[in-house]
């Protein structure tokens, strides 16, 4: 097939950049590393801060988890059980993918998680290099399998196109050891060492509820003194019941919007002091607090997740199913699907729609769905919503 000369989010950025009146440029999927724009998130970034080439809307993302299973019960955690593919029906979709992108002419991101990934090592490093010298690969992990398995990390750094493997820390030790498991802590610190002095970049994520808010400087604090002035990437994101955690007793533990609020703040905060930090910046709602900073998410713009069974979803944490990578066209799919359609369509939101913020931001459509059922209803952190 002839290559397709689309472009999603610029008819996304146009009009809203027209509905707002600023002058935005629609050349990238996140609204960072802008040229003619008002936003010139650039000048946001410090140099300790990696910059990912696919940073100017190139890149197509596929949040790809390759399996349920797990070492850890995380409180808050969306894992489910169910099927997960064998290898040569993982090895078809990798595949697909790639004449998927090759059709679409943009490069392509794979970030392979889980559940645990590292507890399918041998799929891990299949699908990587089938992915070929093009494709930009990411692992998503706790790290602890790394201890046990000491010639895993060497076959890892011999895969040419596996940059960075990042791992999650949810608070200080006693914090981060009661919402994941005890030892967690001490163990992903261990193996955050092991992965970046066999010179892989790191990241850390943070994942952000009433158990551990108030701990957001503690992790930056805690992510300094380990990185010290090597490049270095910390984002954090809120908790979204979902999947085995949407119940009535883990959404108690949803921030409220004051809460997330005061947590933004407190990151932003320390990035002013400490001229980095704070990746999860670049996120909705955080245009509020400095219009530089923020960025609409890539649903329907610039990327899909895939569940173990290869159920397509627009993101982990917004469970509407698009269709499935091994069985159905992607194209077709990502051109087609009515729900996609919906979150490209700016004037989807109401809550939104008038909102001088609408192109960097339009709220996070999981959180609006785990909180309301309502994925195109007003996101629940939303605080300028109600002012
Ligand atoms: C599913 S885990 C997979 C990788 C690895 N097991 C880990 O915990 O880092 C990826 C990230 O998703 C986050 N996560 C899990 N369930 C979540 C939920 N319901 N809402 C928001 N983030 C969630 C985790 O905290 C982690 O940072
Ligand atoms: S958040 Fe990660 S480590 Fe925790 S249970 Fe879920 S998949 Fe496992
Ligand atoms: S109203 Fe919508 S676009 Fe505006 S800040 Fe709130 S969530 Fe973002």
């Amino acid at each position: 097939m002839d290559k397709l000369t689309f472009d999603f989010h610029k008819p996304f950025r146009l009009q809203a950049a027209t509905n707002s009146g600023k002058n935005v440029c629609g050349t990238c999927s996140s609204c960072r590393g802008c040229r003619s724009c008002d936003y010139d998130c650039k000048s946001n970034r410090s140099q300790n801060e990696p910059q990912d080439p696919g940073e100017d809307g190139s890149e197509f993302y596929i949040q790809w988890h390759i399996t349920h299973r797990c070492t850890q019960q995380c409180k808050h955690c969306y894992g489910e059980t169910g099927l997960e593919l064998g290898d040569n029906d993982l090895l078809r979709i990798a595949e697909k993918l790639l004449t998927f992108v090759e059709t679409c002419d943009r490069k392509l991101l794979v970030v392979l998680t889980g559940g645990e990934p590292l507890l399918r090592p041998e799929t891990v490093i299949r699908l990587v290099k089938s992915l070929g010298a093009t494709v930009r690969c990411e692992l998503l992990s706790t790290g602890h399998p790394l201890h046990s398995s000491p010639d895993l990390l060497p076959r890892l750094k011999a895969l040419q196109t596996l940059k960075r493997i990042q791992f999650s820390l949810d608070g200080p030790r006693s914090v981060h050891d009661a919402i994941r498991s005890p030892g967690s802590f001490d163990s992903t610190l261990q193996a955050l060492k092991l992965v970046g002095d066999a010179g892989f970049e790191t990241a850390l994520m943070m994942t952000l509820s009433k158990r551990n808010a108030a701990s957001i400087v503690e992790v930056h604090e805690i992510a300094n003194d380990l990185w010290g002035n090597a490049r270095k990437r910390l984002g954090f994101d809120r908790f979204t019941p979902c999947g085995q955690s949407a119940t009535k007793e883990e959404t108690s533990q949803v921030c409220t919007k004051e809460e997330f609020k005061a947590a933004c703040e407190a990151a932003l905060a320390w990035r002013a002091k400490h001229g980095w930090g704070n990746n999860g910046m670049f996120r909705p709602l955080h245009c509020l607090l400095d219009p530089e900073a923020g960025a609409a998410c890539s649903v329907g713009i610039s990327g899909l997740t895939i569940m173990p069974d290869g159920v397509v979803y627009p993101c982990r944490r917004l469970p509407v199913s698009l269709g499935n990578a091994l069985h159905d066209d992607l194209l077709e799919l990502w051109l087609e699907n009515s729900f996609l359609n919906k979150m490209r369509n700016p004037t989807s939101v109401a809550a939104c729609v008038s909102c001088q913020h609408l192109h960097i931001c339009r709220g996070c459509r999981a959180a609006a769905y785990a909180m309301s059922g309502d994925a195109f209803g007003s996101d629940p952190h939303c605080w300028q919503a109600s002012s």
